[in-house]
């Protein structure tokens, strides 16, 4: 290799690694909804604020940055590989301002389910995962009794982890096999999701105190291997103790409204995330977006409950088409 060549190619390596190894700052890719044009910010990193900004964890995600001409912003990118940047429109020709989900992916909740529903434990294995439930629980309500809007957001940062083990589990089962999945994969990617969204709606209207941040960077660290594993040595299990963590959270949503109609908690407007992922009405409040979730864990309830009974009769989970398309 010629010495010229030598130096291109360490000049290169420096060029791609050099801002991320040693750069202070994260950085991120915006589009500019005037022009169109794509363009990077940095944001700092000391003190942790990658894990720690909410900035860094989703804002620019959801809410399109104009790039400028400072000096910490790079060369806008108009257009990568042909792939143009969508234009979307809401149905009344407005622009849609949500990079998170589209259009196609907002619906209308079924809050005609029955949120009453309980599977009642009858073999060890049922009240093994009941009975670890129940005893979750006491710590959690201890810690925050009726602080709803903290417990609601922190519950969802662990809510939104068994889908998305699950449906990874599942699709490297497919690939391993060389089978179809019944459409699981999708389902519990989509219940992921939707979990997520909840997440991104809570933290519209409350923000996480820094020992929160820290406790659910803690919770997920052991939740989320635990959850693995789980799931590996048994998948029937594991949906059966989602269905009982999902009946606990129909159960504190429950009690979320019961404090909105009394009056001990503000019923603040919706936020606007909410009204455009649920279809809800412009003067929507915070009590129809709690009803809407409510609705939707009582369908992750139902759908973990049957995952686990189906495999309880031994059948495998392919065999069964799954309940997709909820939303
Ligand atoms: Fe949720
Ligand atoms: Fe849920």
């Amino acid at each position: 290799m010629s010495h010229s060549t030598a130096t291109k190619m360490s000049r290169l390596v420096v060029c791609q690694l050099g801002p991320r190894l040693l750069s202070t700052s994260v950085s991120h890719v915006v589009r500019n909804e005037t022009s169109g044009a794509i363009g990077h910010v940095k944001i700092p990193t000391l003190l942790g604020v990658r894990n720690f900004s909410a900035s860094a964890t989703g804002k620019a995600e959801e809410e399109p940055v104009t790039t400028n001409s400072d000096s910490q912003v790079d060369k806008a990118i108009v257009s990568y590989w042909g792939v143009a940047p969508t234009k979307i429109t809401k149905e009344d020709g407005s622009a849609w301002k949500w990079n998170c989900f589209r259009p196609w992916e907002t619906y209308k909740a079924d809050v005609s389910i029955d949120v009453t529903k309980h599977h009642k434990p009858t073999n060890f294995m049922d009240k093994f995962a009941y009975w670890t439930v129940q005893a979750l629980k006491v710590p959690t309500q201890l810690f925050f009794q009726r602080r709803h809007m903290c417990h609601a957001m922190l519950l969802e940062t662990v809510a939104a982890v068994p889908g998305m083990v699950g449906g990874m589990l599942l699709h490297c089962k497919s690939l391993r096999r060389f089978e179809h999945s019944g459409g699981w994969i999708k389902a519990l990617l989509e219940e992921a999701e939707n979990e997520r969204m909840h997440l991104m709606t809570f933290i519209d209207i409350a923000k996480p105190a820094w020992y929160e941040r820290a406790l659910v960077i803690a919770v997920q660290g052991v939740f989320v291997n635990a959850y693995f594993l789980a799931y590996v040595a048994s998948p029937k299990l594991a949906h059966r103790m989602v269905g009982y963590l999902e009946e606990e959270a129909v159960i504190s949503y429950t009690e979320f409204l019961k404090d909105l109609d009394n009056g001990s908690f503000e019923n603040v407007p919706a936020p606007a995330i909410a009204i455009d992922y649920w279809r809800l009405p412009l003067d929507a409040t915070l009590r129809d977006v709690i009803t809407v979730i409510r609705a939707d864990e009582a369908h992750h309830r139902d759908l973990n409950h049957y995952a686990s009974d189906i495999q309880c009769q031994g059948h495998e989970l392919k065999e069964a088409p799954a309940p997709i398309g909820y939303h």
